[in-house]
């Protein structure tokens, strides 16, 4: 695991920027797994400054989101698909039908989970996964206690997830209690990992990944066994 310690949080953004650039320069079809929260907004920015300036095209690549809430449709604004609309996809020449967020409205909310991974396959895995942490170290909405096998699942989500993400609600009671998420193996099948830290409310998450422990109580642990994993990080104490 590589540590890169940011200046403040632009740089975190920009230093994280400059990997997605690299690789999207490198390959023009690049598979990109994308993450929602406040963490990457500013990666995304960057990455929309980068495209609005000729620099680079997505019109090739592709994206995966890692997650999604049950039970909400792509337009509430608090789903994560409106999330990526508005940060990234609708900024950006990305076509529609490369652009994958799992279904958190379907009937068949299984069916979705294997399709998910089989639509991953198909296109050859993911070259660059961004992750951001919860503060029980959750990646992607795996929670503590997830096996590290699972693939795209459907999970509850804990009461500390619901009130982290309460703010993008009216009330805790609209906040969803399951969603589906891309499982800690999807996570780990991707070629490389970039894990955004920031922020003092991080700050144990942060120590207990630094410390090497590897526990399925902790998710983000699990990233201690794949080889090609950049954490960048800023503020957190
Ligand atoms: C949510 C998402 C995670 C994200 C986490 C942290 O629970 N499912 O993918 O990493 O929030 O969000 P933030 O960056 O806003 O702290």
């Amino acid at each position: 695991m590589k540590w890169i310690e940011a200046v403040s949080y632009e740089d975190m953004s920009q230093i994280a920027a400059t990997i997605f650039k690299e690789q999207l320069k490198k390959v023009k079809t690049s598979v990109f797994g994308m993450a929602t929260g406040s963490t990457p907004e500013g990666l995304y920015k960057e990455l929309v400054k980068a495209y609005q300036a000729g620099e680079l095209s997505f019109a090739e690549a592709k994206s995966f989101n890692l997650d999604e809430y049950i039970g909400i449709t792509p337009e509430n604004k608090a789903s994560y698909h409106y999330f990526m609309d508005e940060n990234l996809f609708n900024h950006i020449d990305m076509k529609r039908e490369n652009i994958y967020v799992p279904t958190g409205d379907t009937e068949d909310i299984e069916k979705a989970a294997t399709d998910y991974d089989a639509a991953i396959a198909t296109v050859g895995g993911i070259d660059i996964q961004l992750l951001g942490i919860g503060v029980n170290g959750h990646i992607g909405f795996n929670e503590p206690g997830t096996p590290f096998e699972l693939e795209t699942n459907i999970v509850e989500l804990t009461q500390s997830t619901r009130e982290a993400n309460q703010i993008y609600f009216d009330s805790i009671n609209d906040v969803p209690t399951k969603a589906i998420t891309m499982g800690i193996q999807t996570i780990m099948n991707a070629k490389k990992v970039i894990l955004l830290i920031s922020g003092t409310s991080k700050q144990d998450a942060y120590e207990r990944l630094r410390s090497g422990e590897i526990t399925t109580d902790f998710p983000a642990s699990a990233l201690h066994n794949h080889k090609d994993v950049t954490v960048i990080y800023t503020g957190v104490k």
